[in-house]
This record gives structure tokens, C-alpha cells and sequence, in this order.
């Protein structure tokens, strides 16, 4: 998204507003959904369990539409877009065995993860086609969901596209102790938000656009899902390309968030809108008790009158800069109410985990980092630099707690990663920081024109030769360049 571009985005809007019709696409993924009755069973990736992983990525297909030809995809071990779920303890000591039957190199990231550097899977840890990577690491994180999604510069968005990613939940026993649903596919439901374009061949449109056309939960196109009659529990994870999500229910009713990116929160809050940006998760309950079986409640974006700088806000319909679903409020996923389970949890926790804080004023270390050109033409840099494998743009020494905040006085917003740690946001030049993501966070929402600091304590990995990277989530923009690199040291 350069100036010219935003200049060429808002004539075609002028176009659009005076001479629109609506395409089918948008009818049927868009904002006129009520009528809707062809739904899709949501697709529920299946579990691996244990010590000992194997996953296998390879090219697959997949039939999105209910006529003409299938898409060609990627998945680990068969999917057919995705992954399976992988359920860790933590604790545990676990290993992998992540076999690349690609015709091209890739790399998994382990999204959230506190481990040492030369097992986090980024871009320096390439596994060549036909090649096994065999990382293994003790299980540090809070119960949470976390994921994994290849991670090799320039490659990143391809192989996400194809659809290369996975979900992983960890168990702990401070989440095990509370009354929370946790029946995963029954009243534990994980909710993977994308989109793709897709070719007239029904191919995915791979070259390099910012935002797909049709709305995907968990690789299903118009999900639908039966629900028990009681209190659910939705882990979301946003694996957009750059759009993000103003979620909500279509009756506007209260739901509670109970954790962020890297654990549960002190207490449940309440919201009835929360925005999801890239790479970001958040764990959800939702009182279904109170709806009748049969009827059915819609999980929305409410994605129109964004403020300019809201990723899928532009209201292009079309083009690299576009969508049918931009600037629209649209369906994400219909949900059924069910009879309700025999265990069924119908009160809210008042409670949940203890925290411990992280404060600015912990900071011993000070990074300061911007968002810099994505205008007349050249690519999103941090500080002007833009990514190369060699250049080590951060040193931090073990056990530092660093304030670092990144500036965004840019024409666009981003998605912000760290790898290795868990932080807090601790300010946000657009106001307060919303109640529901004082948690730990190893992604954030990085608003047009903000300034926005976190705090984190780099602890327990030192490793003077392999980096750590930070990023923008939007994997074209990482694959540009908006990535950086830095070394903990003894
Ligand atoms: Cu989800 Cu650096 O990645
Ligand atoms: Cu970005």
C-alpha cells in the first residue's frame, strides 16, 4: 500500500459508490447473508497428542465449492488445507519431525513459543525439499493456543496461502483447575479466520494481493456449526494476509474474552466488539444457554466505516488492494444451538489465572523502532532497513526487560510479532489499552499514526550465532522486507 495506491484506491471507491452492483461473491459472503441456508459444516482439524510429533507438508487439494474443480493446496500429514491440532503439556519435553515434501524449501515457526532460537523455526532453520528438521524443546508457555506456519523469507506468504499452518494448544494445570469448557470440537471450538481469492480455475490467487474474497473458518467456505445450549469456549486466531477483524455477534450480545495471544487473563472481560489483528488469538466464551435449540446466532466482522488505515476497511472491491469482503460487514460464522452435553459449564468464572505485571518502569532496556517508507513505490522497512539474513539489528543481553516501542507515524496499520517472549502492552498513543488484551501478547494491532509500547523479559535463551526475528504479521509485508532480526547474549 503505497500513496499512488491509495490515491488509485479512492478513485475506484468514487467509481464503485456511484455504479455498484453487487457481484455474487459479495451477496453471498457479504453483508446480505441472512437468507443464506447453504452452509458448510465447519471443519474441525483433527488432534495429535503426545511427546513425539511428525508432520509431513505436502501439496494436497481441497474442494471449496460444491461444483467444478478442486483448489490445489498444502497440508500436514493429508490435510487438506492446514493442519492437525497439536495438544502439548506444559512441562513436557517434545519433539518433532517436520519432513518437507515440497518442491520447495520452507521453514515451521513455532508462533508464541519460549524456546532457543536454533529450535524456533524461522528463516534461518530451512528445510529443503524432501528434508526432516528435527527440533525438540522443554514446553515453557502458559495454556494457550499457539501455531505453526512456515517462516522462510520471501516464501511466507506463498506456502501460508496454499495454506500451510497448523494450531497448538497447551494445557497447564492452572488452566485445568477452572471450570472452563475444554471438549475440543464439542464446546472448545478453534476458529482459524482467513481468506482467499480464488482464480476463475478455482485455483488460489497467489500473486502477491493483500486480502482475499471469500471469508474461510478453519479452511471452510460458509461455516456453520452446531453449538451446545450452554456456555462455549472459541479460540480464534486471525491468519489473514493483512485484514483484521471487528468481531461481534449479530444481536449484539455481551461475550466474555478470557485470554490472550500467550495465556488466560486475571478475570473474564466483557465486550460485545473486540478487534483481532494478524497473528493475534484470543480465547472467547460465549453464554449460549439462554437461545433456543434450532435457532441460530451469526459470529460477524464488523468491518465497514473503518477508519482509513483499518486493514480491510478500504472499500476497493477489487484489485491487489482489494476485496469483495473490504469495508463490508460480513459474516465469519453461523452458529446452530444444539441440545446442551451432559458436562455442560453454565456459570462464568469470576476468576481465572494470576498474572504476574510487567512494568515500564521494570524496563532496563529501551528499543525503539519505526515503520518506515511502503510509499512512492518502495517497501515497508523498521528504521529503513529492510530484512537481509545477515544483519543483526538488535543485540539483547539475557535477562534484560526491554520497553520496546514501535512508532507508526505511517499511512497504514500493521500487525506487530516478537519472537521468544510473552510481553505486555504497556502503552498506546491512540488512547487506553482495552481491558481484554492486558494479558500476555506476542502480536498486536499497530494502528495507523501509533505509537505503542511493550515490555518483556528476554530470560532463559542465550545464543551469541542464531537470531530471533520480529515482524509485521502481514506475510506480504514480512516477505518485503518488514522483518528484523536480534540476538540474545549471554
Ligand atoms: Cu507467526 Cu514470525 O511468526
Ligand atoms: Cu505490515
Amino acid at each position: 500500500m503505497n500513496k499512488l495506491m491509495i490515491v488509485l484506491i479512492m478513485l475506484c471507491t468514487v467509481f464503485l459508490c456511484c455504479c455498484s452492483k453487487k457481484n455474487d461473491a459479495t451477496t453471498t459472503t457479504g453483508t446480505t447473508t441472512s437468507g443464506d441456508t447453504s452452509y458448510n459444516t465447519l471443519y474441525i482439524p483433527p488432534v495429535l497428542t503426545g511427546t513425539t510429533f511428525n508432520l509431513n507438508l505436502s501439496k494436497t487439494s481441497k474442494q471449496f465449492f460444491t461444483s467444478g474443480t478442486a483448489t490445489n493446496t498444502y497440508g500436514y500429514n493429508g490435510e487438506q488445507f492446514w493442519g492437525p491440532t497439536l495438544i502439548l503439556n506444559k512441562g513436557d519435553h517434545v519433539s518433532f519431525n517436520v519432513t518437507n515434501n515440497l518442491a520447495d524449501t520452507t521453514t515451521v515457526h513455532w508462533h508464541g513459543f519460549h524456546i532457543p532460537a536454533k529450535m524456533d523455526g524461522g528463516p534461518h532453520q530451512k528445510i529443503a525439499p524432501g528434508e526432516t528438521w528435527s527440533p525438540n524443546f522443554t514446553v515453557m508457555n502458559n495454556a494457550s493456543m499457539y501455531w505453526y506456519h512456515p517462516h522462510l523469507h520471501e516464501a511466507t506468504y506463498k506456502q501460508l496461502t496454499m495454506g500451510a499452518g497448523g494450531l497448538i494448544i497447551i494445557k497447564d494445570a492452572a488452566e485445568a483447575a477452572l471450570k472452563l469448557p475444554r471438549t475440543y470440537g464439542t464446546d472448545d471450538i478453534p476458529l482459524v479466520l482467513t481468506s482467499r481469492r480464488f482464480n476463475t480455475d478455482h485455483s488460489f490467487d497467489t500473486t502477491v494481493n493483500d486480502y482475499g474474497d471469500y471469508s474461510l473458518v478453519n479452511g471452510t467456505l460458509y461455516p456453520q456449526v452446531s453449538l451446545p445450549k450452554q456456555y462455549v469456549r472459541l479460540r480464534m486466531l486471525n491468519a489473514e494476509i493483512e485484514r483484521a477483524y471487528n468481531l461481534g455477534f449479530a444481536d449484539n450480545r455481551t461475550f466474555y474474552v478470557i485470554g490472550n495471544d500467550g495465556g488466560l487473563l486475571d478475570a473474564p472481560v466483557p465486550v460485545t466488539r473486540l478487534v483481532l489483528g494478524v497473528g493475534e488469538r484470543v480465547e472467547l466464551l460465549v453464554n449460549l444457554g439462554n437461545d433456543a435449540v434450532g435457532t441460530t446466532v451469526a459470529l460477524k466482522a464488523y468491518n465497514a466505516n473503518q477508519a482509513f488505515g483499518f486493514p480491510g476497511g478500504e472499500s476497493a472491491q477489487s484489485g491487489a488492494l482489494g476485496s469483495l469482503l473490504n469495508a463490508h460487514d460480513f459474516k465469519v460464522l453461523n452458529i446452530k444451538v444444539a441440545a446442551a452435553t451432559a458436562s455442560a459449564v453454565t456459570t462464568l468464572p469470576t476468576s481465572l489465572v494470576t498474572n504476574t505485571t510487567l512494568a515500564a518502569s521494570e524496563a532496563t532496556t529501551n528499543i525503539s523502532t519505526a515503520i518506515t517508507a511502503g510509499q512512492g513505490g518502495s517497501e515497508f522497512a523498521f528504521d529503513d532497513n529492510n530484512y537481509n539474513y545477515v544483519t543483526i539489528n538488535h543485540t539483547i543481553t539475557l535477562n534484560a526487560v526491554v520497553k520496546w516501542t514501535f512508532v507508526n507515524s505511517n499511512i497504514f496499520g500493521h500487525s506487530i510479532h516478537i519472537h521468544d517472549v510473552q510481553f505486555k502492552i504497556v502503552s498506546r498513543s491512540s488512547g487506553a489499552i482495552a481491558a481484554y488484551e492486558k494479558g500476555w501478547k506476542d502480536s498486536f494491532y499497530l494502528q495507523r499514526g501509533e505509537t505503542v509500547s511493550v515490555v518483556a523479559k528476554f530470560e532463559d535463551f542465550a545464543d551469541s550465532v542464531n537470531p530471533y526475528m520480529y515482524h509485521c504479521h502481514f506475510p506480504n509485508h514480512e516477505d518485503a522486507g518488514l522483518m528484523g532480526q536480534f540476538l540474545v547474549t549471554p
